[in-house]
């Protein structure tokens, strides 16, 4: 069965959105009618995006700030909230990764990664809780594998990454009684981004990785966003407070992933 989705007359605004798979995410809410925000640091990035992802529903809108400066992000959002109105769906992905063994991060690239991930991710939310559609408003966390599953070179990402799912719990248990939503999507290993480039770079670490997926294949950012595009739908609206793979097992497969990476 195919699976569609209508967010004509949606305002959907997406952090990280200028490239790989949250660009994916955005292009996916795009297509099914939103009216679309994006963000990301580089402006060059983002004007990329915003030619991208402008839709009949109207133009996007675009902003280049860093998720570790909270002022920026809440001038951002109240701004889209301006002039595109109450936001129904919140995807907060932008994140920062490098394979790097304990031993050899200094303290201030652990900090980078946690300002960026765990940091970040609370400045968006809280940036965004006064701008979504109450009730019916969504926001949807991306996390990693990492959050759950212990992986060599990655101290850094699991432990930003486990916290933010905890962020996302937490605002859950919180925001439920406004009528908002607050739930977390996990990207297995997807094919052609920037954080496989990283972990994985090569064509042996790819064929190595997709054998260590259940499903026996690297995802697509399609796959992803396809979870984005439940969790933010009325086919949700008893959903809260969820973590969802989009990684055709391979978080459950837990040891042999150290296995693949190490
Ligand atoms: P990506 O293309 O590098 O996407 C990261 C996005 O965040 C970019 O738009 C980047 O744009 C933005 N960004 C980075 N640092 C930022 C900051 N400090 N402030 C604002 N924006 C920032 O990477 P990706 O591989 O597609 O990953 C996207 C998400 O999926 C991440 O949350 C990642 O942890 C998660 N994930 C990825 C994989 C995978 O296989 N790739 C697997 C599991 C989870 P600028 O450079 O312009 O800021
Ligand atoms: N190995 C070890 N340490 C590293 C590193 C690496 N590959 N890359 C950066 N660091 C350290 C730096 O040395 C620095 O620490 P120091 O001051 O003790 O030397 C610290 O991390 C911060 O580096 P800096 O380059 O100033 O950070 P930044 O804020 O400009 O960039 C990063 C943030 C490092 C996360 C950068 O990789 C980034 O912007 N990533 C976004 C894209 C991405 O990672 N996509 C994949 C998402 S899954």
């Amino acid at each position: 069965m195919k699976a569609e989705f209508d967010y004509t007359g949606c305002t959907v605004f997406v952090v990280g959105g200028t490239s790989g798979i949250n660009l994916g995410i955005a292009e996916a809410f795009a297509a099914a009618g939103a009216r679309m925000g994006v963000a990301s640091r580089r402006q060059e990035k983002v004007d990329a995006a915003v030619a991208k992802l402008s839709t009949p529903a109207g133009a996007a809108k675009g902003y280049a700030f860093d998720v570790r400066d909270a002022e920026a992000a809440s001038a951002a959002l109240a701004d889209f909230a301006e002039t595109a109105g109450p936001i129904d769906v919140l995807i907060s992905g932008a994140a920062g990764n490098f394979p790097v063994l304990a031993k050899d991060l200094s303290p201030n690239g652990f900090k980078s990664v946690v300002d960026i991930d765990l940091l970040g991710t609370f400045h968006v939310m809280r940036a965004a809780y006064p701008h979504m559609r109450r009730p019916g408003g969504s926001l949807s966390n991306i996390s990693a594998p990492q959050s759950t599953v212990a992986m060599p070179l990655q101290v850094h990402v699991c432990a930003a990454k486990a916290g933010v799912d905890m962020v996302t719990k937490c605002l859950a248990l919180e925001w439920a009684r406004e009528g908002l939503r607050v739930n977390g999507v996990v990207p297995g290993p997807i094919d052609g981004t920037e954080g496989m480039d990283r972990l994985a770079p090569g064509e042996k670490a790819r064929a190595m990785i997709a054998k260590s997926v259940p499903q026996k294949r690297l995802g697509t950012p399609e796959d992803v966003a396809l979870a984005c595009l439940f969790l933010g739908s009325s086919a949700a609206g008893y959903v809260n407070g969820q973590i969802l793979g989009a990684d055709g097992g391979w978080a459950i497969a837990g040891a042999s992933i150290g296995a693949a990476l190490g």
